[in-house]
């Protein structure tokens, strides 16, 4: 044979038995059959065999069959971004005539994606008080098929009553997804919020942002779809390969190696956070300060019956509120002068960030539990809590 294609049909087999860390990275479209027959029968929807690398490679199961041990999961589909997964749930659980409801502090793009795109194919919305499992259970018709849970709110980091709504919604009959990108899956475990209960209570489906801690690094954009029943993610599964919905190896990797760190760091991101926390509520220029282990923040309750008061369980995320007589460009300038934290989207990294948020535009009215003034809201990352500190303290008389 010609060497060129000698170099293509290689006939060197590296020998058995190699084992590292790491697991091996195995990038593929295409995955051969040894037969025809083979190619007829194989089956790649319980992980038994490999299609076609949309359908799952050696790495895209090993990340799967990890992130479902973390969380107490049965079955996983990686997809390419955190948004997307929320998507994916919309697309295989809801057709024309239904109705989803989301918490009013929901993750702001989920809100787009069901004002934008939900209702134009017939499914409409509804928004509750997160706070207010009543608000919840009168919100429920005969059409909703789908209730959206967050715990906490990412910009709000309000801890809502997270067994009263599933109580609720399973003695409804309606179908529970969390977006548990916040938990990690370490704050709390979402299939089973009860341990010792039988029957569980647990969420139907959870999904991910991997984005923030699973990834750890700021590179890196994945989502992950999680469920205990076979049949539902039967559902998701089929749903995920009608739309064609892939990762990249290398970034599946990287998720992989970033992985076995990942309560190390949660952990260290909360240490640092609830020093900022109780350093911010000091300060004159913050009216409140939104934090679940704050005794006076919102769901504090709610969140130390969930997740215990260890440190270890809050997440790396705070807002404050400045005190209304700041307008917007003072809170601007006070986010400018920070030097360690920058201004970007995101969390879950080494790198602290902040954001202003104009809170009026995202909810439906100004929520009861939170005073007026611009929210601002921190993630904080893993630099010397001393150093993030002195940064703020330096920003702060940006305001003065
Ligand atoms: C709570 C929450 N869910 C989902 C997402 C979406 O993740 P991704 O950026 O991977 O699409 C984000 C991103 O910020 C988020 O904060």
């Amino acid at each position: 044979m010609n060497p060129l294609t000698q170099l293509i049909h290689h006939a060197y087999q590296p020998p058995d038995g190699f084992e590292a860390p790491q697991p091996g990275v195995f990038k593929a479209s295409t995955v051969f059959f040894p037969n025809v027959a083979a190619m007829r029968s194989r089956e790649w929807k319980n992980k038994t065999g490999y299609t076609y690398g949309l359908h799952g490679t050696p790495t895209t199961y090993m990340l799967e069959e990890r992130l479902c041990t973390l969380e107490g999961g049965a079955h996983c589909v990686l997809v390419p971004s955190g948004l997307c997964a929320i998507a994916l749930v919309a697309l295989a659980l809801l057709k024309s005539g239904d109705e989803v409801l989301i918490p009013d502090n929901a993750y702001g793009p989920s809100k787009s994606l069901v004002e934008a795109e939900l209702l134009g194919w017939g499914i409409t919305h509804q928004y509750y008080d997160p706070m207010d499992p009543q608000d919840l259970e009168a919100q429920i018709s005969s059409r909703t098929r789908l209730v959206w849970l967050e715990a906490a709110g990412s910009v709000t980091l309000e801890f809502p009553d997270l067994v009263r709504q599933l109580q609720i919604c399973r003695q409804r009959k309606v179908l529970t997804a969390l977006d548990n990108t916040w938990g990690a899956g370490l704050a709390f475990k979402p299939f089973d919020l009860q341990p010792g209960v039988e029957p569980a209570l647990g969420v139907d489906v959870s999904i991910h942002a991997l984005t923030k801690y699973p990834s750890g690094g700021g590179d890196v954009l994945m989502g992950s779809v999680m469920t205990r029943d076979p049949a539902l993610h039967h559902r998701i599964l089929l749903t995920h390969m009608r739309l064609g919905l892939g990762v990249g190896m290398n970034d599946v990797e990287a998720v992989l190696r970033s992985l076995p760190s990942v309560a190390l760091r949660y952990r260290a991101h909360d240490v640092a956070t609830r020093h900022l926390v109780h350093w911010a509520c000091q300060q004159s220029e913050f009216v409140q300060v939104l934090h679940p282990a704050l005794e006076e923040s919102p769901g504090h309750y709610q969140w130390k019956a969930l997740c215990g008061i260890e440190p270890g369980n809050a997440a790396g995320l705070f807002s404050v509120i400045l005190d209304p007589r700041f307008n917007r460009d003072q809170t601007d300038a006070f986010c400018d002068a920070l030097r360690l934290f920058r201004l970007g989207y995101s969390w879950g990294g080494p790198i602290s960030l902040v954001v202003p948020y104009a809170l009026e535009s995202m909810r439906m009215g100004w929520p009861p539990h939170l005073l007026r003034g611009t929210l601002v809201r921190f993630s904080v990352g893993l630099e010397a809590v001393e150093d993030l500190q002195a940064d703020l303290q330096q920003a702060l008389t940006q305001l003065k």
